[in-house]
């Protein structure tokens, strides 16, 4: 696991998702609040770009089909035996976000 910075949360726009990269990887950023999600820009269906879904409080749609996701674990609430999408701890130090990547 390494810890990365990647945006400051006054540049998050709260109620829509936002992708930023770091060591390779497409990471999809959800501002809730003042709490913000990590996960994977890469829907466990088949690859859908979860940076352009909507975000409706914790709850994130893929836009291709469908599947929705709870960010707070990754679970795929629909459908309900779908598989769950890649999820990165988050921390907030002094309006810095970090998060662990493996
Ligand atoms: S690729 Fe995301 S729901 Fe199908």
């Amino acid at each position: 696991m390494s810890r990365r910075r990647v945006a400051r949360l006054e540049d998050l726009p709260a109620g829509q998702p936002t992708l930023v990269e770091t060591e390779g990887a497409r990471v999809v950023l959800s501002r809730v609040n003042d709490d913000v999600f990590a996960c994977s820009d890469e829907c466990a269906h088949q690859g859908g770009p979860l940076s352009e879904g909507r975000l409706a409080g914790t709850r994130l749609t893929c836009p291709w089909h469908g599947w929705m996701y709870d960010l707070k674990s990754g679970t795929c609430l629909m459908p309900s035996r779908g598989g769950p999408v890649v999820t990165y701890p988050v921390t907030i130090e002094a309006g810095e976000v970090w998060i662990e990547v493996p």
